[in-house]
């Protein structure tokens, strides 16, 4: 009969250590399982002498309730103390990243090769450290050449070749022309696209020492002016809108004869120059300058191994941050690369 308190004593202590429900279990089954304690016990209760029957069953139900009891106790505890630690659940999905975005300069290079890519242009890279040969010699600025000097340029401390001179970082993608024409072996027809960094050390709100420019290259038998026209107004009024116009103005560079500057109309005037007979704005005079442009020189043909007598082609070239300042009305070049989020989220 003692051993039977003794037994209930044992229970409660184990009972009351448990910190874990699979320990519950577990005391629950050495206990009240088939097999356990208690049902060992009623199976020797044969043994006890019949005036002591009644008592030892009845104090062995009490302790089976009592340990029941306790168990239960206990599974509730431990449920109010796992309920204090926050519920995780692990199937949630995590909490995601900012999503990046193409910058706009990239995603203005994409949309203009593809608006070139339409109409059969092929997009090309060329190095953009370059020799000397094939941004200025090659465009028919012999050495000494003073139209070298609007191209400012940062030349690199490396031994000269003989025949491409010396190494620098190209001004401009001019430099592509000669080798597309050479790639191919000086047999027409070219129509290259071009678009690379460039250098000049400027800095202000319109320029920045690294820049992207744009150049287009097309050859060909009887390739003329209306071409040149043609193309790029289509350029224009696939990148602009269609409301926009080109008008080209006689200009001097020394790879194309004859030369020009292109002017875009402007989005907010249209080409009129005022609004309510206010000045415009934007433009002052309707129109916005996009790059330069000619026919292709003789001798830049000649160089790059095409026959002039047989062939002929024009050229162009703009930068890539100003044209995108022209759509957008964005007003300083500098906000392209000063990584500023609340700027570039917005393309
Ligand atoms: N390379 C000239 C510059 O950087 C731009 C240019 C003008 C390119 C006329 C051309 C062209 O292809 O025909 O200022």
């Amino acid at each position: 009969m003692d051993e039977i308190d003794r037994l209930l004593d044992q229970a409660q202590t184990e009972i009351g250590r448990c910190t874990e429900p699979d320990q519950i279990n577990a005391i629950e089954i050495a206990w009240l399982g088939r097999h356990g304690k208690i049902n060992q016990l009623l199976q020797k209760i044969k043994n006890v002498p019949d005036d002591a029957r009644k008592t030892y069953g009845q104090k062995l139900n009490r302790l089976k309730t009592a340990i029941t009891r306790q168990l239960a106790d206990q599974r509730q505890r431990l449920n109010k103390q796992t309920d204090k630690t926050p519920f995780i659940d692990l199937t949630l999905p995590g909490t995601p990243y900012p999503k990046g975005s193409l910058h706009l300069i990239t995603i203005a290079v994409e949309e203009i090769s593809r608006i070139f890519e339409k109409i059969g242009f092929v997009r090309v890279s060329y190095p953009e450290v370059e020799w000397e040969y094939y941004s200025f010699a090659s465009l028919n600025m012999p050495k000494g050449h003073p139209a070298r000097d609007d191209f400012e340029t940062s030349f690199i401390k490396a031994p000269a070749d003989p025949t491409y001179g010396k190494m620098l970082l190209t001004p401009h993608t001019s430099s592509g022309q000669n080798r597309e024409m050479r790639r191919l072996h000086g047999q027409p027809p070219i129509r290259m696209i071009n678009i690379a960094k460039c250098y000049r050390p400027n800095w202000d709100a319109t320029h920045t020492p690294m820049f992207f420019q744009c150049e287009g290259l097309c050859v060909d038998k009887g390739i003329n002016i209306s071409n040149l026209k043609g193309t790029l107004n289509y350029f224009a009024k696939e990148y602009f809108g269609a409301d926009r116009e080109i008008r080209l103005r006689p200009h001097h560079f020394q790879f194309t004869e004859p030369s020009f500057e292109v002017d875009v109309s402007c989005n907010l005037c249209h080409g009129r120059g005022t609004i309510n007979g206010k000045k415009c704005k934007v433009c002052k005079s309707g129109w916005l300058e996009l790059g330069g442009t000619g026919m292709v020189h003789p001798h830049v043909l000649k160089e790059g191994g095409v026959d002039p007598e047989v062939y002929s082609g024009w050229a162009f070239g703009c930068g890539i941050e100003r044209i995108i300042m022209m759509k957008y009305g964005i007003d300083d070049i500098r906000y392209y690369y000063n990584g500023d989020l609340r700027f570039l989220k917005k393309f």
